[in-house]
């Protein structure tokens, strides 16, 4: 399966290294492009055997989907370009542009086809490691072309498939919840720091400690407050550690930070 993708920064670059490494995918059906030669000669270099354009008609040529991931402002006036030479029965087009609808699409595509598969993806940076919990929602797009797409971001994490109204919620939760995960980790570290340990030695415990929730979680399908539960001893220390970040407003702080970030 051929496969353009038009942006060569930090999403279109995880997703052609995360595609150039994986399996079912040759480097061959990777086609990128990007307005600056030098971006496109560094992916180049990183995964041998894509082909590279600055000219984004010649890079969706023959490619059975499309990936746009280029920045919201920019999506309409790479829509205009590429519009022309689309052929829409055979060709998926699908954007990463966060907070543009299906039908602000669909309303910059009116001019050159009814018969369209229109996708919106938001994947989150760990992409590039091949870990990223990826949303997918589409406009009744055929289930051939829903597999394909999919099939696509299988390779580089987890995928589920969507109602576009749940789109702002899966945003903030996972694309924008790296971010958030991240500052958790940061956190941590700063505590420890305090607490005594040495910075890189915490990051390796945190991390240690978070993937062994993970991995509780995962392994019993239990919910968190059960794992929770089994931690706090009454008059324990782990109780009072909860009970004092909750005085400190960690649900408050984390339930308000999702909504602040969902649009
Ligand atoms: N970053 C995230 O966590 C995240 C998560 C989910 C979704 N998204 C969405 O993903 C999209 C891309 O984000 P990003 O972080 O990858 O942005 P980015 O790093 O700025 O990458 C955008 C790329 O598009 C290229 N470009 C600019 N004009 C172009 C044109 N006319 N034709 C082809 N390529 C063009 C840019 O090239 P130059 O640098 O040479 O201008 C750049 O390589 C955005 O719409 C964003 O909303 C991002």
């Amino acid at each position: 399966m051929k496969i353009a993708i038009i942006g060569g920064g930090n999403m279109g670059g995880a997703i052609v290294r995360g595609l150039a490494a994986s399996t079912g995918i040759t480097p061959a059906d990777i086609a990128l492009s990007s307005p600056r030669q030098n971006t496109v000669d560094a992916l180049a270099e990183e995964c041998p055997g894509i082909s590279t354009f600055t000219d984004n008609k010649a890079a969706i040529k023959d490619a059975e989907v499309i990936i746009l991931a280029v920045k919201p402002w920019v999506l309409p006036s790479v829509l205009d370009e590429i519009a022309p030479y689309i052929a829409f029965r055979s060709q998926s087009i699908v954007s990463l542009a966060a907070g543009i609808s299906l039908d602000d699409m669909s309303d910059m595509l009116r001019r050159y086809s009814t018969d369209r598969s229109l996708f919106r993806v938001i994947p989150n940076t760990a992409m590039s490691v091949g870990e990223s919990m990826t949303f997918v929602c589409h406009n009744d797009a055929g289930a051939e072309c829903v597999d394909k797409v999919v099939g696509i971001f299988d390779r580089l994490g987890a995928t589920a498939v969507i109602e576009e109204r749940l789109m702002g919620a899966a945003t903030a939760l996972c694309s924008c919840g790296i971010a958030y995960a991240m500052r958790y980790v940061r956190a941590a570290t700063e505590g420890a720091v305090e607490l005594g340990l040495y910075p890189d030695k915490a990051r390796e415990y945190i991390l240690a400690t978070l993937k062994g929730a993970v991995a509780l979680l995962e392994a019993t399908g239990n919910n968190p407050e059960t794992e929770i539960d089994k931690v706090t001893t009454p008059g324990g220390i782990t109780i009072k550690g909860l009970n004092t970040m909750e005085a400190h407003g960690f649900t408050t702080s984390v339930v308000e930070g999702l909504k602040a970030s969902c649009r």
